[in-house]
């Protein structure tokens, strides 16, 4: 029997809030057109192909991911341009990205001259060249080069016949450590920065570089704003979490994604336990400061700890929970949680329109 409203769904599910997820694509796109950049939104946070066409249709050219798989998927269901912001390596990915070439326009990201190398055999033996965008490190230390390293990187890739490099590229994941708006913001400007200052040595240099792409949900508003930068990708942004409300880029009221959850023990007074363990909610830590695992909505008690089918929840003084209550949480990393289920229940007020598969979860090659 298919549950009409989220009251009926079998418990733990995944509910996603189609006025709230609107209202969050259309605030971004707003801002977006205002800033004179291109949106192109990172569909890792939700892998759902009706999400990604809602994004199209408020105004995205395209659409950012990390995988080749996930890629391959959003082209057979007919997504035309698309960047996989991701240092892609090896003959193997190269060959599918060559075929995924005939059906859509694809950039990938590179940080190694090893790595362009790999891709550009397969596209030189073709006679193409894919679009590769360069990517920076701007002080998150994870992938990508450092501003005074990009200069010689992108002159050997500017060499090699199978690859064009049209674009640099950076994610200021350090924002997620920032306590408050402010601090994302100055995160959010020393990112538009890096890429701009590295884009106009690059430019100086003879490289053609069109796209400066920057960004991240808690600093997309902002990094937006800085003169030069010609796209951003946030990808949270169109569900939101737990994390997204500590840093202070957005209000509980702009979380679109809850998962509705039941109490299935009550062993003591301060302690009550939820059938939704890390296998649903994941573990993933709250940021900036570790917090439990996840914002009981409406509540002020926490999950102190999860086991895989168990959220066990430490009750505050003045609050009690029964046995069978169904509860909401707001996850504390909205994209993992989209990476663990099959399917996503869209509710209007409470009634459910749509179910949509979470098409590329699982994508990971
Ligand atoms: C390279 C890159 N760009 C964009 C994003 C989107 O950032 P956010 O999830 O903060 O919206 C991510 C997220 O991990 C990323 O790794």
């Amino acid at each position: 029997v298919t549950a009409k409203s989220i009251e009926d769904l079998p418990t733990p599910a995944v509910v996603v809030d189609l006025d709230v997820l609107e209202r969050n694509i259309r605030s971004m796109a707003e801002r977006a057109l205002e800033s004179g950049v291109r949106l192109r939104p990172h569909a890792k946070t939700h892998k759902v192909l009706e999400v990604g066409r809602k994004q199209l249709a408020a105004g995205a050219p395209g659409l950012t991911l990390a995988k080749t798989g996930e890629a391959e998927i959003f082209a057979a269901a007919g997504f035309t341009d698309l960047f996989l912001a991701y240092p892609i390596v090896g003959e193997e990915k190269a060959r599918r990205l060559l075929a995924l070439s005939d059906r859509c326009d694809i950039a990938v990201g590179v940080d190694s001259i090893d790595g362009a190398l790999s891709l550009d055999r397969a596209f030189r033996a073709a006679s193409r060249r894919l679009g590769v965008l360069l990517e920076i490190d701007c002080g998150l230390q994870r992938t990508g080069v450092l501003p005074s390293e990009a200069l010689s990187v992108a002159a050997r890739i500017g060499e090699l016949p199978g690859l064009r490099l049209c674009g640099v590229f950076t994610h200021a994941g350090q924002a997620y450590l920032a306590e408050n708006a402010q601090a994302a913001a100055a995160v959010a400007r020393t990112e538009g920065d890096a890429a701009v200052q590295v884009a106009e040595r690059l430019r100086e240099a003879g490289h053609a570089i069109g796209e400066v792409s920057v960004g991240s949900t808690p600093t997309a508003r902002e990094g937006m704003r800085v003169a030069g930068v010609t796209e951003c990708r946030p990808g949270t942004y169109v569900y939101n979490d737990a994390s997204q409300v500590s840093i202070g880029s957005c209000s509980p009221e702009d979380c679109a994604l809850t998962i509705i959850a039941t109490v299935v023990s009550v062993p003591a007074r301060d302690r009550a336990v939820l059938d939704a363990g890390s296998k649903t909610l994941s573990s993933d830590p709250l940021w900036p400061k570790p917090g439990g695992h996840g914002f009981l909505v409406g509540r002020v008690s926490r999950i102190a700890r999860l086991n895989e089918e168990h959220g066990v929840i430490a009750v505050a003084p003045g609050e009690s929970f029964r046995v069978g209550e169904r509860v909401a949480v707001l996850p504390n990393h909205a994209c993992i949680v989209s990476n663990l289920h099959d399917q996503i229940h869209a509710a209007r007020q409470g009634r459910i329109e749509e179910v949509w598969t979470v098409a590329a979860r699982g994508a990971v090659t």
